[in-house]
Order: C-alpha cells, then structure tokens, then sequence
C-alpha cells in the first residue's frame, strides 16, 4: 500500500469537521467522502475540505474506494454505523465513548476480528505531551507506590447545549451525562495512569439542566493496584474550570491541570534529605486557566485527533495495533457504566 490511505467520514456534525481538518493536514491521508443523513451537512464538510458528499451511509460504502472510515454519529450509533463498515472491509475509527452498552461492544470487538480489520476509538488526551510523560514515568515505577489517583471535571454546558441535539443528555443515545460525554476523557486517561479500577462506589444527580440523565457525579475507587481515587464530574459549574487529573505515590506525584502537566515532584530528584513533612516542592504555576473544551464542546484541538489518526495509520501500515484499540477502550466505558449500576443500586460495584 503505496497510495495515501483514502478515508471516508460518517457524521458531519460538531466532531466530524475536526476529522475532516485532521485527516486533510496528514500527508499520508487523503479525504474522499463524507456522509450524512441531514441534507446539505456532508455537502457543508466537503466544500470545505475535499470529497464527495453522500446522503447515505450504504451508498458511501459501495462506490467509494475506502480504506479506514471514521464515526462521528450520536454515540448510541457508534455500533451500529462502525459494524457497517467494518463488515465492508474497511479500518474503523470510532468517537469516543466506544458504545454506551456492554452488549454493542462485544459485537464491535466480535465483528472486528471477523474481518481482520483494526478499529481505533478516539481518546485524543492519551497523545497529549503531558499524558505520555506521566504515562512513561509510571511504567518507570518513578512514582513508587501510587497511593491516589483523581480525576476532577468541573465543565460546564448551557442547556442550550443539551437542547441542540435531540440525543444530547438522552440514556437511548448519549448513554448519560455529563460521565460518558464529557469526563469519559479524564476517566480513561485516569485508568491508563493508575491501571485497572477494581471497584466502585458512586453518587450521581442532576442538578443545572433539565435533562434525563446526570450532570453531576462523585465516584470513588479502589484500583487493582490497591490505590484509591476519586472522580468528581459535573457540566454544571459556570463558566468551565479547569480539569484536573492527580497521579499521587509515595516517591512521587503528577498533576495533569487543562492537558498540560502542572506539577511533577519526584523524591529520585530531591538533592536533599526527604524528612518526615516532606520536602517544601515549589509548585510549578498551569500555563493556562481556562480549557476551551471545558466551556466549549466544538473547542476541540484538531492536532490531538491529527495525532491519534496518524497513530492508525501507523498500525495498519505495520499490520500492529492502535493505541487505543477496542479492548483498551472499552475500559473507560466499563468504569462509567460502572459508575452507573452503583448510583443506582447503591451498591459498591465490582468490575
Ligand atoms: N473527541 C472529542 O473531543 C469529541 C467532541 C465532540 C463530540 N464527540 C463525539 O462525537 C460524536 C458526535 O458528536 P457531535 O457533537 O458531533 O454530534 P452532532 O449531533 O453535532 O453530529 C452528529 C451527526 O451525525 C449525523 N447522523 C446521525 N445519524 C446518522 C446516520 N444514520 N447516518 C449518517 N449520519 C447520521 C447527524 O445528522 C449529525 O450531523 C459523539 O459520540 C460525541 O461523544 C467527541
């Protein structure tokens, strides 16, 4: 495979102009078409980045020549429209959260290693400069014993927002709230740090929007490690504040403040005897205040997404895998349902 890969894009909504911007500045891609069933929203897309717009996803499919598709549809399609190209052949790419239900996940692992293709979800934050020296660090056992690990979401969406799409906010299509829309981001990144989350206790509510399912939510964890953690996520706190994901151990802890990495203090760096207080670390101040993403949903950085689609590119070029495949994936999403099951039952949830 000498030729650009070709790819196709289904969904033209908020998140699918940023595929398209994503895929046109990599030199290795080329975009060929976009679908989507809203009259004139492919069209709008290829206007602007290339391609032949289609009304139809089976048409797409069977007369363009395509190599990996990307899903940009409502969440609770994610599935169904990833099963669909994948049973043509075709690379998956599919948004994040992978599939709001356990039973639309095993099929999409089940289709995949059917048709030997390779399906990516996208968790554009595992690329972020910040995430991967965390991530590298850990693997180094730099933090000694991790002891706590913390993800805080406190973002903030109008009910203008939730009222612009009818799926937004809905169990049926969005799976939820603001957990498996908006904090599925830092919980993922959360359990790539610290690892498996073993068990879980959780509250959630909603509090700011007149929706169906949650805009605020408390969980706390035991990882399989033995560490504990906590995630605190709402949509509810105005105007958007920064996110915040705390790697805490016993020789060493990260803070990951808006992607960018905060505060790092390792004791194999201390020059000086560590007492019993600790030693006094200066604390490095966040280089911005405010995350786009956390008051704005259509902020998203393109080089984040960029990063992850040349990451696909790389595995099915070297027939490996992606980053975040399906089983890496499914991960955040079995936490957030999780999460779910013990709000509800009031129980403590074991994975
Ligand atoms: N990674 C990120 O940072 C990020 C940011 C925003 C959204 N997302 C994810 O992207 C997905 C889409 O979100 P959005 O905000 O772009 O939604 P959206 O409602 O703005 O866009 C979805 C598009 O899918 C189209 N569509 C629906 N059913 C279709 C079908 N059967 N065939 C073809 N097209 C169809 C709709 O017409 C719409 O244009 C969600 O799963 C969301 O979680 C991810």
């Amino acid at each position: 495979m000498t030729e650009k890969l070709r790819f196709g894009i289904i969904g033209g909504g908020v998140i699918g102009p940023t595929h398209a911007e994503a895929i046109t500045s990599i030199a290795d891609a080329t975009l060929v078409a976009v679908a989507d069933i809203k009259s004139g929203v492919a069209q709008k897309v290829t206007d602007k980045y290339g391609g032949t717009p289609y009304t139809s996803i089976e048409e797409m499919l069977k007369d363009e020549q395509l190599d990996v598709v990307t899903v940009c549809t409502p969440s609770g399609f994610h599935g169904r429209h990833a099963c669909m190209a994948m049973r043509s052949g075709r690379h998956v790419i599919v948004e994040k959260p992978m599939e709001i239900t356990h039973a639309a996940i095993e099929e999409m692992l089940h289709v995949q290693q059917e048709h030997k293709v390779k399906l990516a979800v996208i968790s554009q934050h595992r690329f972020d400069p910040a995430s991967i020296q965390v991530h590298q660090l850990i693997e180094e056992k730099a933090f000694g014993k991790l002891v706590l690990g913390n993800a805080i979401i406190p973002w903030w969406r109008s009910q203008a927002y939730y009222d612009s799409g009818a799926w937004r906010g809905t169990r049926q299509l969005d799976g939820g709230g603001v957990l498996i829309n908006q904090a599925i981001h830092s919980i993922d990144l959360l359990q790539w740090l610290m690892g498996p989350v073993k068990s879980i206790f959780a509250y959630t509510d909603t509090l700011a929007h007149q929706m169906e399912t949650e805009d605020a939510a408390v969980a706390v964890l035991r990882f399989a490690n033995g560490a504990l953690g906590t995630i605190a996520a709402t949509t509810g706190a105005y105007p958007g504040v920064a996110t915040r994901i705390e790697i805490l151990g016993d020789k060493g802890s990260a803070i990951i403040e808006n992607d960018q990495l905060s505060y790092l203090h390792l004791a194999s760096e201390d020059k000086e005897e560590i007492g019993a207080y600790g030693v006094n670390a200066s604390t490095q101040k966040p280089e911005s205040s405010g995350d786009a993403t956390s008051s704005n949903p259509a902020a998203v950085s393109v080089n984040s997404h960029a990063l992850q689609i040349t990451d696909m590119i790389r595995a099915i070029r070297e027939d490996s895998t992606p980053l975040v495949d399906g089983q890496s994936a499914r991960k955040a999403v079995d936490i957030i349902l999780g999460i779910y099951e013990s709000a509800s039952t009031k129980r403590e949830v074991t994975l």
